[in-house]
C-alpha cells in the first residue's frame, strides 16, 4: 500500500501492531488523560517516520498542544514512575515504572516555535501549534504526527510533505535556514541517508555549504554526540565516507580524516570484533579503528573539538603510539612484549589487534591478550612473607622474573618454578 493511500483505521491498525501490549498500554493511558484534559496529543518526529517504513522503535516523542507538565505530573501522580521538567523549554520526561519492552523514559514537549538567535546556538522557544511544532523540525520526513487521543487516534498530520518524501525516499529540508540555524542537521542528514538509502533533494545538496559554515560554532559536545550516533550505526563505514566527501569531517577538525585505507581497517576490524573476548563497546572500537592513524599531535586537536572523556581520549593515544611501535614487538622475548603491553589500556590493544593486518605483529598481540597477558606464576607475595622475605619491592621484581621465566618458555612447572625461586632468592641474599 502506498503510503498517501492510508486511511486512519489502517494507521491505528498500524500502531496497534507495532506496539506491545505493555506499550500500547502506555501511551492509551497518556492518551485518556489528555482527553480528559481537552489536550490534543501528537506522536511525531522518528516513530512515525520508521512505523511507516515498517521499523517501528521505541523513541516515543509525544507532542501536546498545551499544558504539558501538569499532564506529565497528573500520569506520575496516576500510573507512578517519576517527571522531571524542563521548565524554560516547557518540556517533561516521564520514567514510567519499568515494564517489559517499555523504553526507560517519554518525553513529552509542549508544542512550539523555535528562534534562533545565533547560528549553532540552541533556539529560543515560545508555546506555538502543532505546525509550528513540525516546522522547527530538521527534514520533512520527521515532521509527521499521528494524533492519539480520543476518537482522533490513529489521525495523520502530513502539512509539510512529509509523507510523499518518505515514499520517494527524499531527505528535505523544512526550510533554507535549517543547517545554518542546527548544523547538526549535516550529520542527521547523512546518517539518514545511509540507514534508509535515501536521496538529498536538490535544493537541500545546495544549503550545505551554508550549514559547513557554522560547524565551527557547534559545541564539543554537539558534534561529538553525533559522530557517537552515527558510530553505533550499521553502516557507519559508508556515513564517515559521506561526511568526508561533503567538507564535513574536515569542518569538524583537519586532522579526522577517511580514505579507502581506514575504511578497510575499520570494516574488518568491527567485523572481527566477536573473534576477541570481553572486547572495547563498538562506540569505542570504532573509535580506535577510525583514529589509530592519526599522530599523537593531530589527536590532540581532535580531543581538544571533541572533549572525548579521559578514558577514550587515553586509549585513543595509546592505540595511535602502540601502531606505530607494534612492528619492533615481533624480535622480542614474550616477557619483553608483555611488559610493555601490560602499561597500556587492554581497550588500546584489543583496537590495534582487531585493525593490523594479519601477519607477525598482529600474531605478537593476539598471544598477548589470549594467553601471555594472563600468565602469572604460581609463588605469591603470600608465599614469599612465609619464606621470612622482608617485604618491600624486591618482591615484585623477584614475582616479575618468575612471571619472565614462564613467558619464555624457561620454566614449565611448578616444581621447577619453586627451584628457580630458591637460586633467585639465594641470588638475593
Ligand atoms: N529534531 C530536529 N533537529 C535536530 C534533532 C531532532 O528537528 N537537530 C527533531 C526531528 O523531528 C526528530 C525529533 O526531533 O525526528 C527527535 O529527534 P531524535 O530522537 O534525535 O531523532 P529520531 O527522529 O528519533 O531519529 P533517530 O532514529 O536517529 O533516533
Amino acid at each position: 500500500m502506498t503510503f498517501s493511500r492510508l486511511t486512519k483505521s489502517d494507521l491505528s491498525v498500524r500502531l496497534d501492531q507495532a506496539l506491545s501490549s505493555e506499550q500500547g498500554r502506555l501511551l492509551k493511558t497518556a492518551a485518556d488523560l489528555a482527553t480528559l484534559q481537552h489536550l490534543p496529543l501528537y506522536i511525531v518526529g522518528g516513530f512515525v517516520r520508521d512505523l511507516l517504513l515498517g521499523r517501528p522503535g521505541l523513541d516515543f516523542d509525544l507532542v501536546v498542544v498545551g499544558d504539558v507538565i501538569g499532564l506529565a505530573r497528573t500520569l506520575a501522580a496516576r500510573q507512578g514512575g517519576r517527571v522531571t521538567v524542563h521548565s524554560k523549554f516547557k518540556t517533561a520526561q516521564w520514567f514510567p515504572p519499568p515494564g517489559e519492552g517499555l523504553p526507560g523514559f517519554v518525553d513529552f514537549i509542549t508544542a512550539r516555535a523555535e528562534i534562533y538567535k545565533h547560528p549553532a546556538a540552541l533556539p529560543t522557544v515560545k508555546p506555538g501549534t502543532l505546525i509550528d511544532d513540525l516546522r522547527r523540525r530538521d527534514f520533512t520526513i520527521n515532521a509527521l504526527a499521528i494524533r492519539l487521543d480520543g476518537l482522533h487516534y490513529g489521525e495523520l498530520s502530513d502539512e509539510l510533505g512529509g509523507l510523499e518524501d518518505l515514499e520517494a525516499g527524499i531527505l528535505r529540508t523544512l526550510h533554507s535556514q535549517s543547517f545554518q540555524d542546527d548544523p547538526t542537521r549535516l550529520f542527521r542528514m547523512v546518517r539518514y541517508q545511509a540507514r534508509y538509502g535515501f536521496n538529498i533533494a536538490p535544493e537541500t545538496l545546495a544549503l550545505i555549504p551554508g550549514g559547513l559554515l557554522q560547524i565551527n560554532h557547534l559545541s564539543a559536545e554537539r558534534v561529538r554526540h553525533e559522530l557517537d550516533l552515527i558510530l553505533e550505526e550499521e553502516n557507519a563505514a559508508s556515513i564517515l565516507k559521506r561526511l568526508e566527501k561533503l567538507g564535513i569531517l574536515e569542518s569538524v577538525h583537519p586532522a579526522l580524516e577517511w580514505n579507502q585505507v581506514i575504511q578497510k581497517r575499520f570494516e574488518k576490524g568491527l567485523n572481527a570484533e566477536q573473534d576477541l573476548s570481553h572486547s572495547p563497546s563498538r562506540r569505542t572500537l570504532a573509535w580506535a579503528l577510525w583514529l589509530m592513524d592519526v599522530p599523537s599531535s593531530g589527536l590532540v586537536g581532535v580531543e581538544k573539538r571533541l572533549h572525548f572523556d579521559s578514558a577514550l581520549r587515553d586509549m585513543l593515544q595509546a592505540a595511535s603510539t602502540l601502531v606505530v611501535q607494534a612492528g619492533s614487538l615481533t624480535g622480542k622475548k614474550p616477557s619483553q612484549s608483555v611488559a610493555a603491553l601490560d602499561k597500556i589500556p587492554l581497550k588500546a590493544v584489543q583496537a590495534v589487534t582487531l585493525g593490523l593486518p594479519a601477519g607477525a605483529t598482529q600474531q605478537v598481540l593476539r598471544n598477548y591478550l589470549e594467553s601471555w597477558r594472563v600468565i602469572k606464576p604460581k609463588t605469591t607475595g603470600y608465599d614469599l612473607k612465609k619464606r621470612g622475605l622482608p617485604p618491600g619491592p624486591e618482591y615484585k621484581t623477584l614475582l616479575r622474573k618468575l612471571r619472565a621465566a614462564w613467558l619464555d618458555g624457561e620454566i614449565k612447572t611448578p616444581e621447577q618454578e619453586a627451584a628457580l625461586l630458591d637460586k633467585l632468592i639465594k641470588s638475593v641474599g
